[in-house]
């Protein structure tokens, strides 16, 4: 972060004093104002709800270019690291730690999280007390959360090592407890991790196996996986990014952080998108039923929205909605399904609302969610288990945003303040008055 020559002005109609500000370079993307002094010296706030202008912290974990559809961990494309990057534990260690490892550096890494995949077995009994129906994201919300009562042993958040030590659990224990929220949703015995399947492999085999017969993974299936983590692993300040940040900035223990940023995914509008997107194909149900849904999209009164489109950065094509698509081609052509009719139906709808006004005027794409249904419905993840696919994926993400936040030297407990239109002060009267 570097100073700018240039500085803001802050000047007043009123003939009230200026205010000078300092603006700040980053290495690329928009510079910043540095408003810090605003309250001090005018006591007045800004004002902007949903955070649309602004920088909430420095970072140098991702980097999204809206305009240009861009996507870097880093500093590496999405398009590479998702293509021929190596796999997601590879993807995991950059975000964590700055740079690709090296083939020793690696087999450290996978090793380290291997061996780290078991979670302690009292683990089951919290989730013995949801009902069966329950939704995945509120049993990994539960025992995300519950880790915590297990780990006293590295809770104290300004140790470095503590950081490191809880970090590697919470990557490496959630896709054991995706895959036991799964198994007790439709009654099957939990599956323990086995150390000698790779972290995609493994999660498909604490799935799917059962211990009446041997389970054997299809390659392309876990590769199609782990490129699905690699899209969703990280994406600079989104909601449930910085609701973890915030949770992190009153010193709340990484696994309560990661249970809040859990919560926040959940929703329809986040990280819920590609459940609803899916339902929503399921809805539309046939390619001849699509104009009078776009119809229903366009009517403001409806409420509803093409699910899986648009986003607050992006205002061109989500880079990953492409790689999706492509995954999802894949697995659909290895499974026969190439004739899936929701997937047909997908790139119907994707077309006819690329070429229509309301979609390009507002710069509406698909984004993240917009496939990740269809292809995780094809590799047999149940509908309402898709966010905790995304939640297992982005755990990394949050974390290595949470390390930056404890780690960095500007960080203060996040405390906004608000546009008070509310009752100014009165008298409370008598109950026979009211
Ligand atoms: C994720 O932030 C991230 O990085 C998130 C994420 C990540 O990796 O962490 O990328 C993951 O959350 C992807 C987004 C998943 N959500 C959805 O697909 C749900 C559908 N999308 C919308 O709800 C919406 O596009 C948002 C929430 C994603 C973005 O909303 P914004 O930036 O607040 O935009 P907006 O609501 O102000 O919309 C601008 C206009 C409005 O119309 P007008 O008032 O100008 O007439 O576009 C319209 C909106 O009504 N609009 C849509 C629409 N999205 C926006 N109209 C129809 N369908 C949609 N999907």
């Amino acid at each position: 972060m570097t100073n700018s020559e240039t500085k803001a002005t802050l000047s007043f109609s009123d003939g009230s004093p200026a205010l000078e500000m300092p603006i700040y370079k980053g290495s690329i993307g928009p510079d910043v104002i540095d408003i810090r002094k605003l309250y001090g010296s005018t006591g007045m706030f800004t004002y902007d709800p949903g955070f649309m202008s602004t920088a909430a912290c420095n970072s140098s974990i991702t980097y999204i270019d809206g305009d240009k559809g861009e996507l870097l961990y880093r500093g590496y494309p999405i398009e590479q690291l998702a293509v021929n990057g190596g796999d997601f534990l590879e993807t995991c260690y950059l975000l964590l730690n700055g740079e690709l490892p090296n083939a020793d550096q690696k087999k450290e890494f996978v090793a380290t999280v291997t061996n780290h995949t078991m979670v302690h077995e009292q683990m089951q009994f919290f989730f013995r007390g949801f009902r069966r129906d329950a939704h995945p994201m509120s049993v990994l919300v539960g025992t995300v959360g519950a880790l915590a009562s297990f780990y006293h042993d590295s809770l104290d958040i300004n140790d470095p090592h503590h950081r490191e030590v809880s970090a590697i659990r919470l990557i490496a224990k959630m896709p054991t407890l995706v895959a036991m929220a799964y198994k007790y949703s439709i009654g099957q015995p939990f599956v323990y991790p086995r150390n000698d399947l790779s972290y995609s492999a493994n999660f498909m085999h604490m799935m799917f196996s059962t211990p009446c017969e041997p389970y054997k993974t299809n390659e392309v299936l876990v590769r199609a996986l782990d490129r699905i983590l690699i899209l969703h692993a990280d994406h600079e300040q989104n909601a449930s990014t910085s609701t973890v940040r915030l949770a992190g900035s009153s010193g709340a223990n990484p696994f309560a952080c990661i249970a809040a940023g859990i919560a926040c995914l959940w929703g329809p509008a986040h990280g819920g998108a590609n459940e609803a997107a899916l339902s929503m194909l399921e809805e539309i149900g046939s390619v001849d039923n699509i104009p009078n849904f776009i119809a229903q999209v366009k009517d403001k009164n409806s409420g509803v929205k093409l699910m899986g489109f648009g986003h607050r950065v992006y205002k061109n094509y989500d880079p990953r909605a492409k790689l999706m698509r492509e995954t999802c081609y894949e697995v659909l052509q290895e499974l026969g399904l190439q004739d899936d009719p929701l997937f047909k139906l997908a790139m119907a709808l994707e077309k006819i609302a690329l070429e229509d006004e309301y979609f390009v005027s507002r710069k509406l794409y698909p984004n993240v969610d917009f496939y990740s249904g269809i292809v995780q419905r094809a590799l047999g993840i149940p509908t309402a288990l898709f966010t905790g696919i995304f939640a297992l994926a982005r755990t990394v993400g949050w974390i290595a945003q949470w390390k930056e936040m404890i780690s960095d030297p500007e960080q203060k407990i996040g405390r906004p303040r608000q546009l008070f239109v509310g009752a100014a002060k009165r008298d409370v009267p008598p109950i026979d008055k009211r």
